[in-house]
């Protein structure tokens, strides 16, 4: 397991490009057999973040939201580990997880909605909790959506937690 030792700790991310500037810099620190689990409310930056670290690796883009497959595959330009994206927004268990057979040994997996489905697969990964900073008081609109949901899609600055696991 190699480190993402250098930016655990949580970071205040101001735009899209800032957040895939930190997914590069994760990018160029990960290594194959490094599993990175990223958790956070739908337009959060989940994938916004895996397009950072696919510049950072070195490997075969786009990374688009991977709503029709579970897993897909991007191959390294510079001779190294292939990226495997992953959303288990649609896997029910761990088990489903360890049945795409993915080579966790070989590549660099980035797993969006992967909390709770690593336990047991891996002995150590890395978290990554997304979420827009906010500083108001979640009163409820007249629709019942917080103005904390309604407002997760436009520019606002996220506050990304890295973490070490278990
Ligand atoms: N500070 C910011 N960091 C990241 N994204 C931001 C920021 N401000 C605004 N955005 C916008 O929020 C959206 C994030 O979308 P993205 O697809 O990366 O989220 P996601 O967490 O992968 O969502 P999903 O749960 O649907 O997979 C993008 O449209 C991006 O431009
Ligand atoms: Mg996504």
């Amino acid at each position: 397991m190699s480190g993402l030792d250098d930016v655990v700790g949580t970071h205040e991310i101001i735009t899209p490009d800032d957040m895939e500037a930190l997914g590069a810099r994760m990018g160029r620190m990960l290594r194959a057999g490094d599993l990175v689990v990223l958790t956070g409310p739908l337009g959060a930056g989940k994938t916004t973040l895996t397009r950072g670290i696919a510049a950072g690796l070195g490997v075969r883009g786009p990374v688009q939201s991977p709503t029709f497959v579970i897993a897909r595959t991007h191959p390294s330009l510079v001779g190294g580990a292939p990226l495997v994206h992953a959303d288990a927004y649609r896997l029910g268990s761990a088990a489903e997880l360890d049945d795409l057979d993915v080579d966790l040994a070989g590549s660099v997996v980035v797993v969006e909605w992967g909390r709770g489905m690593v336990d047991g697969l891996v002995d150590v990964w890395w978290e990554v909790e997304l979420d827009r900073e906010w500083h108001g008081h979640g009163v409820d609109d007249a629709c019942g959506t917080t103005a904390h949901e309604a407002e997760l899609d436009a520019d606002a600055p996220r506050l990304v937690t890295i973490t070490r696991r278990p």
